[in-house]
């Protein structure tokens, strides 16, 4: 084992192992160590990698090897191990204590990583672990690189007590004071559960792959011990149930192969940090691109369905784009994307789902991501097509007031350029909180067979004419000529865009291009805020 060695000479040199000045006994120990380093050689550790590629996961390296761009990977620390007094179980001390750690490229960009090895004391964290990760943190912060965190771990080393615990704190506060400063990624591989599922819940993106992750506060046994329930782990706390139930996870991959492409994939629409503009590519000529396929995709019947996904997949360059949260909230759509080279935000209702009304996941997920843009300087483009916020008690009950506060919120104190799409339909609060002109949007664009309205025309009617029609002789016909002129006078977008609420009525095919020269003509906004400690969102 690596703890019968004696510690390593100081190595002065370690880029240049050939060096004609460092004495031959010291060169042949420094590439032992490097050996033992690079191949993590520890009693029974062959075993524990052989496991870990049976249940189809990877070795720390291995994985920082599928990430990173070749040759590019810098490491810290990686003599460091544990002190030795408190573990009782056994007495190896392993370089690296469970955890790989520095910086290194994706696609030629900088970014820093760390890589909990659970072929490594389960990946647990004590107090060297955590120190390890701490360093890494403070170096992202301060170069201004995206962190990447790629989480495999038992959780707190239960033989380091309260001193594992500490560390886990530190990767916390650490987490809080680089949010909205750099972006902050996490991907589970493995369990990541008690306390430490927290961290991955303060980052910005969560990735997780099925089978083999698993987040939860408190595992299978002690919710049989305290309620009897007997659940498996994929049951509390899989890909599955954190992809599309509760929100935890942003994105849900088959296999680590596919789950690292899809990161390098989001790393490369975002920058660095907040001081930098995002990744713009060059421009593609979108100022004068019409797209017919915008007036097919959507139904003029205000109720029948179609995929807000296409409409998105109309209007930004190639067709390419990264959606955000796809299996959670699927009411609305949030995505990543470029429309004529820059970087973009679009948030849509979904007519698929609930047809398109926002519920309180749906307005939790949104605001999360308008957040998110905003902090990093991508531009918003909002789709709306919302019925308005879903009806009923469990929506109630579960606080809809509360959650369509925070996308309210969200949207209000954002200063990037925001471009608002009113597609069809818009209704009553929900077209307020869908960045109307009222809670600051820049520019708002309407297709002309749209309805902008407190509620639709039948509502409408029935609400205002109610003691007309009960006395009409006929009321069927009363209510149709009513329904009528309501909608010519009021349910259309020429009655908003006289009032200046909507900018100006386009022809949809031209939306990709009206948006584009938007973006051009707003990317030097600058908004300034008041000064205050910080708002009080409603959470
Ligand atoms: C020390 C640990 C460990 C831990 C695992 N190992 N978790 N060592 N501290 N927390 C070790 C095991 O002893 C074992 O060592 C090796 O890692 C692999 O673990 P296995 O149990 O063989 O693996 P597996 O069957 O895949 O099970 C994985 C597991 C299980 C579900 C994660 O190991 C487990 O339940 N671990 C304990 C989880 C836990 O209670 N953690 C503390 C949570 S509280 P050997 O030598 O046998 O190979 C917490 C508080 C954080 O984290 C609070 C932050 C605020």
């Amino acid at each position: 084992p690596a703890s019968a060695a004696p510690p390593p000479a100081a190595p002065s040199s370690p880029r240049t192992p050939s060096s004609p000045a460092a004495p031959a006994r010291s060169m042949a120990l420094l590439r032992l160590r490097h050996r033992e380093l690079r191949d993590g050689i520890v009693a029974g550790r062959s075993e524990a990698v052989a496991r870990q590629h049976r249940l189809g996961k990877r070795t720390a390296r291995e994985r920082l090897d599928l990430l990173l761009d070749e040759d590019s990977f810098t490491e810290i620390e990686m003599y460091r191990r544990h002190r030795g007094q408190d573990l009782t179980a056994r007495d190896e001390r392993p370089y690296t204590d469970g955890v790989v750690a520095g910086s290194g490229t994706v696609d030629g960009r900088r970014v820093f990583v760390y890589a909990q090895d659970f072929t490594i004391f389960g990946g647990s964290l004590g107090e060297s672990h955590a120190a390890k990760i701490h360093k890494v943190m403070d170096l992202a912060l301060a170069t201004g690189s995206p962190l990447i965190a790629l989480n495999d771990s038992g959780g707190a080393r239960i033989q380091e007590g309260v001193t594992a615990l500490d560390g886990y704190g530190g990767i916390f506060r650490r987490n809080v004071a680089a949010s909205g400063v750099i972006p902050q990624i996490s991907v589970v591989l493995g369990p990541c559960a008690g306390g430490a599922a927290y961290s991955p819940a303060l980052t910005d993106f969560t990735f997780m792959v099925h089978g083999t992750a698993q987040m939860y506060l408190t595992g299978p046994d002690v919710v049989a011990a305290v309620s009897g329930q007997r659940v498996t782990h994929a049951e509390l706390g899989g890909a599955e149930v954190h992809g599309s139930r509760s929100g935890v996870a942003t994105f849900v991959h088959d296999d680590e192969e596919s789950c690292f492409a899809d990161l390098r994939y989001l790393l490369s629409l975002l920058p660095g940090n907040n001081l930098e503009p995002p990744p713009d590519g060059p421009p593609r000529g979108a100022a004068g691109d019409l797209r017919p396929r915008l007036a097919e995709i959507v139904p003029v019947e205000p109720n029948r369905p179609y995929d807000m996904g296409e409409v998105v997949a109309e209007l930004v360059d190639d067709g390419e784009f990264l959606e955000i949260g796809e299996g959670w909230a699927r009411n609305v759509v949030c995505a990543l994307a470029r429309i004529d080279g820059r970087v973009v935000g679009l948030v849509g209702n979904q007519p698929m789902v609930l047809a398109g009304a926002l519920d309180a996941a749906a307005a939790q997920k949104a605001a999360r991501f308008v957040r998110f843009c905003d902090a990093f300087g991508i531009p918003l483009v909002t789709l709306v097509d919302v019925p308005g916020f879903l009806p009923g008690t469990d929506q109630e009950h579960s606080g809809i007031i509360r959650h369509g506060a925070k996308l309210l919120y969200a949207y209000c104190e954002a200063t990037v350029p925001r471009i608002q799409v009113i597609v069809r339909k818009a209704y009553g609060g929900a077209y307020i909180v869908m960045d109307s002109r009222s809670i600051g949007t820049d520019v708002s664009l309407a297709w002309p067979t749209n309805e902008i309205a407190v509620m639709g025309a039948e509502g409408a009617v029935n609400v205002v004419h109610r003691r007309e029609l009960a006395a009409a002789e006929d009321p069927a016909a009363l209510r149709a000529r009513l329904v009528r002129e309501y909608t010519e006078r009021l349910v259309h977008p020429h009655y908003a865009a006289e009032r200046g609420l909507v900018d100006d009525v386009i022809d949809p095919v031209e939306t990709r291009a009206a948006v584009a020269r938007w973006l051009a003509a707003l990317a030097d906004k600058r908004a300034a805020q008041p000064q205050r400690k910080h708002g009080n969102i409603p959470l």
